[in-house]
């Protein structure tokens, strides 16, 4: 299997294939999504949350997302992998950006870079595709600004911010962005944003009109997420509970000394194993 690149998932948008994308932060995660067949892999900032336990995606530096990027590399190493920009790494100037766009392809092995914001990081994007660096955009709810948008809300119920929202995608598809993610974006308006770009975009909490759907790992299989069920995610296994349960065997078997038994052994029984592993 090869990886997808950016024309083809342009190609997907045009022949009406919905696009797939999950996030992975390490080796496992990457590896059972790629062998589940997911179209796209997004190293997301959201690792802050789910993995390295924040409030929010702000103390995430560049150093985790390459840290994090390599183990996902070696875990898919035949998906499109996209990394995030972390919090300010895409703002101070233009060369600051490609230092660290840079750094997340050559280190993090990346596809692909994902940058938080509209038309205001525009010339950002542009830097990055200019320079050889495919840029995925990335609207509506931006995480990264939570403290200046006070909290996880719902965007595009005014007029005003949904035309900002409209001019925002159609500002990073200029840019050279080769598809935008569309969070927490109401289903009508991600539908109407889809239809007028020329880019696929992905959506999460943005209902079905987008051109493809990303959720979070650790949502989808219910991995020790945070937050409470969330209307917007699916989940499909409750592996959490199950994790908690085999933990707790163990431990407990430990503790009435069920665990471990003669066939864990070495040396004391007739068969002896041809290896310690296996
Ligand atoms: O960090 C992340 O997981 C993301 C997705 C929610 C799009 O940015
Ligand atoms: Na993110």
């Amino acid at each position: 299997k090869q990886a997808l690149t950016t024309t083809k998932l342009q190609r997907m948008k045009r022949e009406g294939v919905p696009i797939t994308m999950l996030t992975a932060y390490d080796y496992p995660s990457a590896k059972l999504a790629e062998e589940a067949g997911v179209d796209t892999l997004l190293v997301g900032d959201s690792l802050g949350n789910v993995v390295l336990g924040y409030d929010t995606t702000v103390p995430v530096t560049l150093e985790d997302m390459i840290y994090h990027a390599r183990s996902v590399a070696r875990g898919a190493a035949n998906t499109f992998r996209i990394v995030d920009m972390p919090f300010m790494t895409a703002r101070i100037s233009r060369e600051h950006t490609l230092q660290g766009a840079a750094r997340l392809m050559q280190e993090g092995h990346a596809h692909s870079v994902k940058i938080e914001g509209g038309a205001e990081v525009a010339e950002h994007v542009k830097a990055c595709v200019d320079a050889g660096i495919p840029v995925i955009g990335h609207i509506g709810l931006t995480p990264q600004s939570v403290h200046q948008m006070g909290g996880y809300k719902i965007q595009g119920k005014l007029e005003a911010e949904a035309a900002r929202l409209l001019d925002d995608a159609l500002a990073l598809q200029q840019a050279g962005a080769y598809a935008v993610v569309l969070e927490l974006v109401l289903g009508p308006l991600a539908e109407d944003i889809s239809r007028r770009l020329d880019i696929p975009t992905i959506g999460i909490g943005a209902g079905a009109g987008c051109d493809g759907q990303v959720l979070v790992y650790h949502d989808v299989i219910q991995y020790a997420s945070p937050y409470t069920p969330k209307k917007f995610v699916k989940t499909y296994a409750d592996v959490g509970t199950q994790i908690r349960e085999a933990l707790g065997g163990f431990v407990e078997d430990v503790k009435a000394r069920r665990f471990p038994t003669e066939e864990h052994t070495f040396g004391v029984s007739a068969a002896q194993p041809a290896a310690v592993y296996g």
